[in-house]
């Protein structure tokens, strides 16, 4: 029988994930769709129930779902775990584990650069969900040393405690930025024009810094630009967010999933931005 994968969100409308997704089992030659679910917060529990009715083989759960979905899985891998946040569901026989790719997602995409190690240090703006994800992924695979800055400090210092990792201030990121060999912007601030302004001056950046941006459309942020113009090495969010479905489609149906497919298939809907 046809087997179906979902995404499910609200909004969803600009969802790229069924593109990479139904171009993946396409090229697999699989009998399954891909398809985008809006879904109201007032109905999300009788959605959930009529996923699992359907027998969906698994989905993606973006924003607002992300923890509420906790309740209905059977289990839980350990990145998700750490996060209290799932983007991934793996369903088989009706047992539900739930994912967290994001981290690892993000990951990949920076290690296409260079190997992180442990003389790396990283800064990361931000201490919502996608900062979260990212900073359990560095914690987890790598030995890197990892500052957490954000505009509430409280929340920065939440996310490090019990861990050898530090929590600062943004004003004191900004007068430590030479100091650090990565950084990773994870905050909305620069997304809209309401939001524009940066979360931390760039002015003492090192040149060959690695700066990425969680942010993948416009391909460059003003943080990138910024960054690139003071000598840095610069990535948008466009790996992150390729590798994060290709994890979860490798989970799903334990195929290598093609990244350059799905680029390419991105890249084509953005108009080759
Ligand atoms: P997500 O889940 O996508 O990571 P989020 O949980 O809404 O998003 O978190 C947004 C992040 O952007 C937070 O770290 C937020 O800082 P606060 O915790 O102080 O709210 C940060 N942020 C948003 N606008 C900002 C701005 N103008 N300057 C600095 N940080 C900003």
């Amino acid at each position: 029988m046809k087997e179906l994968y979902c995404v499910i969100g609200n909004p969803i409308a600009h969802s790229l994930s069924p593109i990479m997704h139904t171009a993946l089992l396409e090229q697999n030659h699989l009998d399954a769709s891909y398809v985008p679910f809006l879904i109201e917060k007032q109905d999300f529990t009788t959605a959930i129930e009529g996923l699992k009715a359907l027998g969906i083989s698994g989905f993606n759960v973006t924003s607002p779902f992300k923890e509420d979905i906790l309740p209905f899985l059977d289990a839980l891998d350990s990145e998700a775990k750490a996060c209290g946040a799932v983007n991934t569901v793996v369903a088989r026989n009706g047992h539900w584990t739930g994912y967290n790719t994001d981290g690892i997602g993000y990951l990949q995409g920076l290690e296409s650069i260079r190997t992180i190690n442990e003389t790396d240090q990283i800064l990361i703006i931000g201490a919502g969900g996608a900062s979260k994800a990212i900073f359990q992924a560095l914690l987890h695979h790598t030995n890197a040393s990892v500052t957490v800055a954000n505009r509430t400090l409280e929340k920065a210092v939440k996310m490090v405690a019990g861990t050898a990792h530090r929590a600062i201030s943004l004003a004191e990121a900004e007068s430590q930025l030479a100091d650090f060999t990565i950084v990773i912007q994870t905050t909305s601030s620069g997304l809209t024009k309401e939001n524009a302004v940066l979360p931390i001056q760039l002015h003492d950046l090192t040149v060959g810094t690695i700066v990425s941006d969680i942010i993948y459309n416009p391909a460059e942020t003003p943080f990138l630009k910024e960054a690139k113009a003071h000598g840095a090495i610069i990535q948008n969010g466009l790996s992150m967010f390729i590798n994060q479905a290709a994890i979860a489609f490798e989970l799903w149906t334990g195929i290598e999933a093609d990244r350059d497919l799905m680029r390419n298939s991105v890249l084509k809907k953005l108009g080759g931005k």
